[in-house]
């Protein structure tokens, strides 16, 4: 069985599921997507904290505004700042705004369109848990595609999800294939955890900002930044905004989606809510067992 329950039958293409409307886009970036010699990608799998990423980044390269009444940050969903790049018209530079150079994609590492590669542009990986992952996806299909809770039952989601059956699972080959390009290619691939950007998040910003050729001066050091865009991009931030609370995300690929699906719980750890031990030592043991030898932990 092929399915994830609440979108319907997955496809595999080089290794990967897909539902079919992303796969068509999917190769369609393989076969023209061009990026600017400038563009940072900020890739991730679904659930790992892409839409906090996306804040982050942006507010690390338009650091100059994050503190002004007109910051973008305010009055958007950041998945309208920083498009996907599965979406049809990010593929064509004419619709994109080029001062902002930075695109997201759920796109795994081996299957990221050659040119992205060839150019040598930035790319910066988020992972999380994957209990978190798991619960966070399942509760956005349940909202989001409406389906009653009685016909995707959790117990079934994670049955699939142990089998590598997820939107651009397996989700442990996703992550590994970031991780061993951030070890191959540390100049070119950052890889950031969901997790340490709660515990440190100054550090990691600071860690992104250099990453990107933006690093903090001593002046912006003392000015605390790194700690402002961190508190400007929290979730208790974020969520409480009028766009993310009453706001809509129009996209012709996607049924309408509220912004505020994007902002659920935002914490590390939620899983404890919804999986037994038995069941989480399961996921952890899979995990466990694809990432050893990989250094990642
Ligand atoms: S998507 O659809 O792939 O773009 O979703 P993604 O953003 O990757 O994942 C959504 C989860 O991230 C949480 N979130 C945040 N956490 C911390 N800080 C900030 N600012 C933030 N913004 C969103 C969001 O609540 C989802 O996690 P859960 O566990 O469901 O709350």
């Amino acid at each position: 069985d092929n399915s994830w329950k609440s979108i319907g039958p997955l496809y595999k293409y080089q290794g990967f599921w897909y539902i079919p409307w992303v796969l068509r886009k999917v190769i369609s970036a393989q076969e023209s997507f061009t990026p600017q010699p400038t563009d940072v990608f900020l890739c991730s799998s679904p659930k790992s904290g892409t839409t906090w990423l996306k804040a982050l980044a942006f507010s690390i390269v338009s650091r100059n505004q994050v503190n002004d009444s007109t910051n973008p940050l305010l009055e958007n969903l950041p998945h309208e700042i920083v498009p996907f790049l599965e979406i049809e018209r990010t593929q064509n530079s004419s619709n994109r705004n080029l001062e902002i150079p930075l695109v997201a994609t759920h796109i795994p590492y081996t299957s990221l369109p050659k040119s992205i590669i060839d150019s040598g542009c930035k790319i910066i990986y988020i992972c999380r848990d994957p209990k978190d992952v798991l619960i966070s996806h399942w509760n956005f299909d349940l909202k989001v595609i409406g389906i009653g809770l009685e016909s995707f039952p959790l117990e079934e989601a994670l049955e699939q999800y142990c089998k590598g059956i997820y939107p651009y699972g397996p989700y442990w080959d996703h992550v590994l294939g970031f991780w061993k390009a951030s070890l191959e290619f540390p100049e070119k691939v950052l890889f950031v955890k969901y997790e340490d950007l709660k515990t440190d998040g100054p550090f990691h910003v600071k860690r992104m900002a250099n990453f990107l050729g933006h690093p903090f001066s001593v002046e912006e050091e003392q000015q605390g930044v790194a700690e402002n865009i961190v508190k400007k991009c929290s979730f208790e931030t974020l969520s409480r905004l009028e766009v993310n609370k009453n706001g809509k995300y129009y996209l012709p690929e996607l049924p309408n989606i509220e912004n505020k699906y994007f902002f659920r719980k935002g914490k590390a750890g939620d899983w404890k809510n919804y999986l037994t031990n038995e069941k989480a030592e399961k996921l952890d043991q899979i995990m466990e067992e694809k990432f050893s030898g990989s250094g990642l932990v």
